[in-house]
């Protein structure tokens, strides 16, 4: 294509779309050239969401924690997928200005991410020991081009995930467990915790932990391993796993949406499944409505909150939870002479509060899903 004639669509596009209520007065996809342009105007809401929740984090990087990073680290390896896409075609895909964008929020959440990591490991070192591939670079995982189709089936009732098993599945896939003293291999696998991972009918945290378990496979390469195994319990590849988790996800995501409002107390559950399947990139994921709801949650300092009584609460919680993993860790301290693991429960670190009542937790996964979303956006509106 000319460029000058890619570079007048791209402005068509992008700076006169002006239809007043494009975004969110159509939730029924209505396609054609309205749909194009509702989806670039909501790319650029996102883009701007993006901005704002990156230099949120660059000005208080030093209290992210391990489950804040894991969202930026996903919305950075969406950020780089998009910019590959961009350059991927015989001509390119995205005008010079979205792509500068692009890379300059790479350039941006890069540099954050890599200086939170030395914090983050002084706040637990055990912790990060056994975590910090988790949070170590981009998440590149591959992208389902498909909807989920008939995988959609009605939500999971259980809620039978055991934190501590979990965390010891997740480190011992990544290697970074440590048994009598020693770390066990990458892609360990017990059966154990492929029971565990597969158990059927798990609901809200328990089913997406289930679903992270498998997304971080993939980040560390060991796809071809749980692919055998789940193939030889009758389950499918890791992918088609992925989309029979998800198919439960999102029934229970539309039950937690009333009248596009998500309760206060929900919100963090339902990111945490938008970002999951949303990585995985099955289209069901990103409908209109969704997009602009979260992007309604983002403050204007471009984090994720809650009302003022419940951060106060969340700041009491969290204060009997700091306390709570001193003692554990001076408890790890003395046992270090015996044999057992050192070991603090990831659990107690999930939210924190940060500056302007901002929640750390709430706000990463909050950056990873506008990343996901962004991706999506940018790829079916720019091919
Ligand atoms: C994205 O940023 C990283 C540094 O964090 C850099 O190595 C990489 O080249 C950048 N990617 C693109 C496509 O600009």
């Amino acid at each position: 294509m000319d460029s000058r004639w890619s570079l007048a669509l791209w402005t068509l596009l992008f700076t006169s779309l002006t239809l007043p209520g494009a975004v969110t007065s159509h939730p029924q996809d209505g396609g054609g050239v309205r749909s194009q342009r509702g989806d670039a105007r909501l790319l650029q809401d996102v883009l701007r969401g993006l901005e704002k929740a990156a230099n949120f984090f660059r000005e208080d990087f030093s209290s992210i924690n391990v489950d804040g990073l894991f969202g930026i680290r996903v919305a950075q390896g969406t950020i780089i997928q998009s910019l590959n896409f961009c350059v991927s075609g015989t001509s390119p895909r995205c005008s010079p200005e979205l792509y500068a964008r692009l890379g300059s929020l790479n350039t941006t959440i890069g540099t954050m991410a890599d200086r939170a990591l030395p914090y983050i490991k002084a706040q637990d070192p055990d912790y990060y020991q056994s975590f910090y591939k988790t949070i170590d670079g981009p998440y590149m995982i591959a992208e389902s081009s498909q909807s989920l189709g008939r995988a959609v089936s009605a939500p999971g009732v259980g809620t039978d995930y055991n934190e501590e098993s979990g965390d010891r599945c997740l480190a011992s896939l990544m290697g970074t467990w440590r048994r009598d003293g020693r770390t066990v291999p990458v892609c360990t696998v017990d059966q154990e915790c492929l029971q565990m991972m597969t158990r059927p009918h798990q609901a809200s945290y328990s089913i997406t932990h289930q679903l992270l378990y498998f997304i971080m496979a993939e980040k560390n390469g060991c796809l071809d391993e749980l692919d055998s195994l789940l193939s030889a319990e009758g389950l499918g590849s890791v992918k088609e796993f992925e989309q029979s988790l998800c198919g439960h996800i999102y029934s229970e995501m539309e039950g937690e949406v009333n009248d596009g409002h998500v309760a206060q107390l929900q919100q963090d559950l339902f990111l945490e499944q938008n970002v999951l399947c949303g990585v995985i990139g099955f289209s069901d994921f990103f409908p209109r409505s969704w997009i602009s709801m979260v992007l309604g949650w983002q403050t204007s300092r471009g984090c994720f909150s809650m009302a003022g009584s419940l951060v106060a609460l969340q700041a009491e919680i969290q204060s009997v939870s700091d306390q709570q993993r001193e003692l554990l860790q001076r408890l790890e301290e003395e046992a270090r002479d015996s044999d057992s693991a050192p070991w603090t429960s990831r659990k107690l670190m999930r939210e924190r509060v940060m500056e302007d009542d901002c929640l750390a937790h709430k706000t990463g996964l909050g950056i990873g899903v506008l990343g996901v979303y962004q991706r999506h956006l940018l790829e079916n509106t720019a091919s």
